[in-house]
């Protein structure tokens, strides 16, 4: 059997499930050289070396590769700092081993003003109504002020505000989550607008879709739509989290939407795909185009497009991949790749996450993790269940860590279990069985990830939606 050496840039579950699915490979032997966040258990039992850099700054990233240079075949990237901050051209210009990621000029999350510009150019119906409020325009905290008021005063207050860089201030904030008036808008708003531009777009109403593709930097291979559940409690309520879980129908069209919804996404994401390549062909590869879309009453709009694979999202994915991760890579590698193949198969992912995970306000003080030092996370059943039923059930440690021989939460999302089925349903309860399974540490979950009654509503909803004038 062939030997492949492949570094993998990790931060949590979705790079655990990269990682999975290289050691699974039937046609080569895989070694893995991880540089991760933390000691995450499932990394550190299967990597041939394995490295911690809790920044993962892009230096010690690649000090990591020279040292194993002789080793690597390519590297391939989860998370998405390394990428914006160009971890692929360094890497390749110190080592010249192949890199799977956008290169930094082709990281389109790098600014969200860029990226809503790009979209005005050549898609503007897939934006909402926004306004760019760049410091430079503004003589004083007041002149802003009165602006944003005035575009609050046009737009019955529904307002996202967004920064333009994804670390500047306070992040992504939403009317009527994250800010009750318009004093909470402002203060989010200058929290950003301190280090530069800042975006404010209408909130839109609809159902959202996660959209991936893989990419050589010739050719885009879409991959079936997943859906998100980006809020922290059932019921969407609560908090924007990175996602809580979420779901792949056996086809690659979500229940609530139609053919035509997915061509439509399928059109859109290409002609930004043209655009794109146009200016640098070859810095487009892996996931660059991960566009999360909201279906509304009429175009489909872009919430935003990252240049990395969706996390929870390509868990749908990978474990239904049929072609071999690994030949995958060396045809984006070759810029030859043409199409995947999945299993027929429906797929649920839900996330465990510590007590207070998503309780960035504070709004919930009672949800406080006392346990997440003092109490070990035990595995073995839930990894008992992924033996027993390989083909099923998957168990992806995230924000874990191996002290000794105890495994431990630490802030973010914990552990994930993918459930595989011939229908959501059965997919659903194969992930909660799993979730079942892991004690320990004070975790808990939704329970509502791909249940009938949502996706039931999201059925209404589209119905609704639909029908407006
Ligand atoms: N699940 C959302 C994301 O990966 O950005």
């Amino acid at each position: 059997m062939e030997e492949v050496g492949v570094l993998v840039i990790s931060y949590g579950s979705r790079e655990t499930a990269i990682i999975d699915t290289f050691i699974r490979s039937e046609n080569y032997r895989v070694e893995v050289y991880v540089a991760d966040k933390q000691r995450n258990p499932f990394n550190v039992k299967n990597a041939a070396k394995h490295v911690v850099i809790p920044d993962l700054n892009i230096e010690d990233i690649c000090k990591f590769v020279e040292a194993n240079k002789n080793k690597i075949d390519f590297g391939i990237v989860g998370p998405e700092k390394p990428i914006v901050e160009g971890v692929r051209d360094l890497v390749e210009k110190k080592t010249g081993i192949p890199m799977i990621c956008p290169t930094r000029e082709s990281a389109i999350e790098k600014s969200k003003v860029q990226q809503r510009l790009l979209l005005q150019k050549i898609v503007p119906s897939t934006n909402p109504p926004f306004k760019v409020f760049n410091p430079r325009d503004y003589k004083s905290t007041s002149e802003a002020r009165r602006a944003v008021y005035a575009w609050l005063d046009t737009h019955e207050n529904r307002a996202v505000v967004k920064p333009d860089t994804p670390v500047a201030g306070k992040g992504v904030g939403v009317w009527g989550d994250h800010f009750a008036d318009r004093e909470q808008l402002f203060d989010h708003f200058l929290s950003s607008f301190q280090f530069g531009s800042v975006i404010i777009e209408e909130k839109v109403e609809g159902e959202e879709s996660s959209f991936q593709a893989f990419c050589d930097g010739k050719h885009i291979v879409p991959l079936p739509d997943t859906r998100d559940y980006k809020r922290a409690f059932d019921d969407d309520k609560g908090p924007n989290t990175g996602g809580m879980g979420s779901y792949k129908d056996v086809g690659d069209v979500l229940p609530f939407l139609t053919r035509d919804d997915r061509a439509r996404e399928e059109q859109i994401v290409n002609r930004v795909f043209e655009e794109l390549k146009g200016r640098d062909t070859a810095g487009l590869k892996g996931v660059p185009l991960y566009v999360a879309f909201m279906h509304t009453a009429d175009e489909p709009k872009i919430l935003e497009i990252n240049s990395r694979p969706g996390d929870p999202e390509i868990m749908n994915i990978l474990p239904i991949l049929k072609n071999d991760l690994v030949d995958v890579c060396f045809k984006i590698i070759e810029g030859n790749l043409n199409r995947v193949e999945l299993e027929k198969a429906a797929t649920v992912v839900t996330y465990k996450v510590p007590q207070d995970y998503g309780d960035y306000s504070g709004a919930f003080p009672d949800r406080v993790n006392k346990d997440e030092v003092t109490t070990p996370i035990d595995l073995t059943k839930a990894v008992g269940l992924s033996k027993e039923y390989r083909d099923k059930i998957r168990v992806y440690p995230a924000s874990l860590e191996l002290r000794g021989t105890e495994v431990f939460a630490l802030k973010s999302r914990a552990v994930s279990v993918v459930g595989i089925g011939e229908d959501i349903n059965v997919a659903r309860q194969t992930s909660l069985r799993g979730l079942e399974a892991i004690k320990g540490g004070g975790l808990w979950n939704r329970t509502d990830v791909a249940s009938k009654q949502h996706i039931d509503a999201s059925k209404r909803h589209m119905t609704v939606l639909r029908r407006k004038p």
